[in-house]
């Protein structure tokens, strides 16, 4: 497994990670299974978020009661979570009272003293930078949260952050697979008419942001055709793509999904791939593809079979 530095720090993490959105329903055994799975596989590094389960905090709970780790263990993994999104609405709140009660409802939930990453979940319109920055201070000054981040943002919203953070933001976790990349692909076909590749939806080059200001991108659903529209892998809907994935596939000698999960891993900004599957076998398959040196004709053909244009 291939590891990397978190943003501007030190911490060394690995770059094909566990999500834990989908666990709400597995048994202690499944989610042991699971966890063990990606620990034998070099991936101690575990994404949660508040609103994930069928209750608030439920799948950080469910980690917690199937795992009970002991100081030692807790010490030896990453646990990072989400606060902001308020599901009942929905709506967004990164006001301090939120943010603070979140991460106290998470620090329970997970049965932890401290969290070792918190993002902001999704942008919020009506964010007050201060207030983040006061909650920020705080949570860092208790030892509950050791750093921070965010994800789903733009590099003016996280701009407009940092303008009153006085804690670094070391990563921004977005939604990218070789089938949803428009931050990648608005670039490749830039200045060209007549493409709606060519139209800037993330507020310009989150990728190229990230790069320049150290912050570690993390990519979630990495193999989601859309927005939770069902995996490219195997698809009917992907016969071009799914072609070059099996060729490339026997080439290296790996299951498919490594393949595209090294088309992530592949890209020079050393972003985390976030799985979410609930199946071991795959988070076994997935971890293959941390650190497989694609060439970047085979990159591209996989780009290209996906449907973007290369002009
Ligand atoms: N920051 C955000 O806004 C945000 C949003 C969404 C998710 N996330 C994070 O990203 C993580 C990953 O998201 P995701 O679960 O949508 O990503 P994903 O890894 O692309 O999708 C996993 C889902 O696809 C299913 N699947 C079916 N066939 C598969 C195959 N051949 N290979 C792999 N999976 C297959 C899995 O089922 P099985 O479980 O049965 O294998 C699972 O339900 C989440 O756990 C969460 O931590 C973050």
């Amino acid at each position: 497994m291939k590891r990397i530095s978190l943003g501007t720090t030190a911490v060394d993490v690995p770059n094909v990670v566990l999500g834990l959105m989908r666990i709400a329903d597995k048994s202690d055994d499944e989610v042991r299974a699971l966890v063990s799975a990606a620990r034998d596989h070099g991936i101690d590094f575990f994404d949660h978020a508040d609103i994930y389960g069928r209750d608030l905090h439920g799948c950080e709970r469910r980690f917690a009661e199937a795992m009970r780790l002991t100081p030692a263990q807790r010490a030896g993994i990453t646990i990072q979570t989400k606060a902001g999104i308020v599901r009942e609405g929905p709506y967004f709140d990164f006001s301090y009272d939120h943010l603070i009660a979140s991460v106290e409802g998470s620090l329970r939930a997970l049965d932890t003293d401290y969290i070792d990453i918190l993002l902001l979940h999704r942008p919020d319109a009506l964010v007050e930078p201060d207030e983040v920055a006061r909650a920020f201070d705080e949570l860092a000054a208790a030892g509950k949260v050791r750093a921070f981040g965010v994800s789903n943002h733009t590099p003016r919203q996280i701009d407009l952050l940092k303008a009153s953070l006085r804690q670094p933001l070391v990563a921004n976790q977005i939604q990218l697979s070789i089938t949803h990349s428009p931050t990648i692909a608005q670039g490749v076909a830039a200045n060209m008419a007549d493409f709606a590749q060519s139209i800037t939806i993330d507020g310009g080059g989150i990728v190229d942001y990230c790069r320049l200001h150290s912050i570690t991108v993390q990519a979630w659903s990495p193999f989601q055709g859309g927005f939770f529209t069902g995996v490219f892998l195997g698809s009917d809907d992907y016969p071009e793509l799914n072609a070059v994935i099996d060729r490339l596939a026997r080439e290296y000698d790996v299951p498919t999904i490594a393949i595209a999960t090294a088309w992530i891993t592949r890209h020079p900004a050393q972003m985390q791939v976030v799985l979410g599957t609930t199946t071991p076998a795959r988070v076994a398959g997935a971890a293959l593809g941390s650190d497989i040196p694609l060439t970047r004709a085979q990159w591209y053909e996989l780009f290209r079979a996906a449907g973007h244009t290369v002009p």
